[in-house]
């Protein structure tokens, strides 16, 4: 998991390739509205490109995060079904319903169900390289295939010079976390979170998407509860709740990078105050890069390499996801 979560520039490269690679996309033109669908791992793709895209996008993007497509989505609506495995129930679901209302889909997937689906009804699939320790090690390959093909269809800017320099921060970054270096960063907040509750912050946008990443690896790497939540949103509601002495057993960490809307920058001095008042410890991290995308990679991954090295402190292997494969046996079996 560990060298996979390090290896994300070059998973980023693979899946830009796996997604520029394919032909005879649908046709952009008179598009209304696009839906990502997909869940957990796979879903996350679609937050992704909705946060770094939505203020260049021409038309509205949803992410699709259950079995039901929404009513809008028709003859003029892109529909990407995005599942690592292809055998997500609900993708598969969304993906059924794109057919028989005539939405124009692309699928994203390294296999399964979706993938010989979409074969048998000529949709085009950006084939994904499997062997990835599951569909959340696998964001650059899903967000990236993703990428290759909205850009290939115009939907998006030119995507080459972001990832170039993606690339080159996320190796930099890489060669800090790596296990073997003195004064590793992820290490360092591993051990600063320790058993007590993570609190993710980031500001609304890449920010706030990248938080919600840092809390479902806590979850799934490190096996602990933490929650995510975003701003200016949590200074409506949430900074309420740190009251005196509620704080305690709780780290507050702040994901900063300098593309944050000014309004709401300013705004992150006082939350974490509020919040240290109330008994918890804060840090804040500050992402890397000019671009959007480069920013928000650094994040995702020195998140992913700390919730990878506090599973270890743990005694977890961070790899395993068993509660999650119980749901799923549990719901695919027979009916009673
Ligand atoms: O992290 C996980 O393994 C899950 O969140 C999966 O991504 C989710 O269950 C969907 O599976 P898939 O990504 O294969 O469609």
């Amino acid at each position: 998991m560990l060298r996979t979560v390090l290896g994300l520039a070059a998973q980023c490269r693979e899946g830009y390739a796996a997604g520029r690679a394919v032909h005879e996309l649908p046709d952009a033109s008179s598009l209304s509205s696009v839906a990502v669908c997909g869940m957990g791992g796979s879903g996350v793709a679609g937050d992704f490109l909705r946060a770094l895209y939505r203020d260049r996008l021409a038309v509205p993007l949803d992410v699709v995060k259950g079995p039901e497509l929404p009513e809008f989505c028709g003859r003029d609506s892109l529909v990407v079904c995005s599942s690592y495995s292809g055998g997500t129930a609900e993708t598969l679901a969304c993906f059924e319903a794109a057919s028989e209302r005539g939405c124009r889909i692309v699928s994203v997937t390294s296999g399964g169900a979706l993938r010989e689906r979409s074969g048998e009804r000529g949709v085009p699939v950006v084939q994904l390289p499997g062997g990835a320790p599951g569909p959340r090690a696998a964001l650059g390959y899903l967000l990236f295939g993703a990428l290759g093909a909205v850009e290939s269809m115009g939907l998006v800017p030119a995507v080459s010079a972001d990832l170039e320099e993606t690339g080159r921060v996320l190796d930099d970054l890489a060669g800090e976390l790596d296990p073997a270096k003195r004064g590793n960063p992820a290490k360092d907040l591993a051990a600063w979170i320790g058993e007590r509750v993570a609190v993710v912050w980031g500001a609304d946008g890449i920010g706030s998407v990248a938080a919600s990443r840092w809390k479902t690896e806590l979850n799934e790497n490190a096996k602990i509860p933490a929650f995510a939540s975003s701003l200016p949103e949590l200074d409506h509601n949430e900074v309420v709740g740190w009251s005196e002495g509620a704080g305690k057993g709780f780290v507050v960490v702040a994901l900063r990078h300098d593309g944050e809307h000014p309004e709401v920058a300013k705004r992150f001095p006082v939350s974490i105050l509020i919040a240290e008042e109330s008994g918890a410890e804060t840090r804040e991290i500050r992402a890397r890069g000019q671009s959007s995308l480069a920013r928000v990679l650094s994040l995702v991954m020195l998140g992913g390499a700390t919730s990878v090295y506090l599973g270890m402190l743990r005694g977890f292997d961070p790899t395993p996801i068993e509660a999650i494969d119980r749901l799923k046996a549990v719901l695919e079996g027979p009916d009673e």
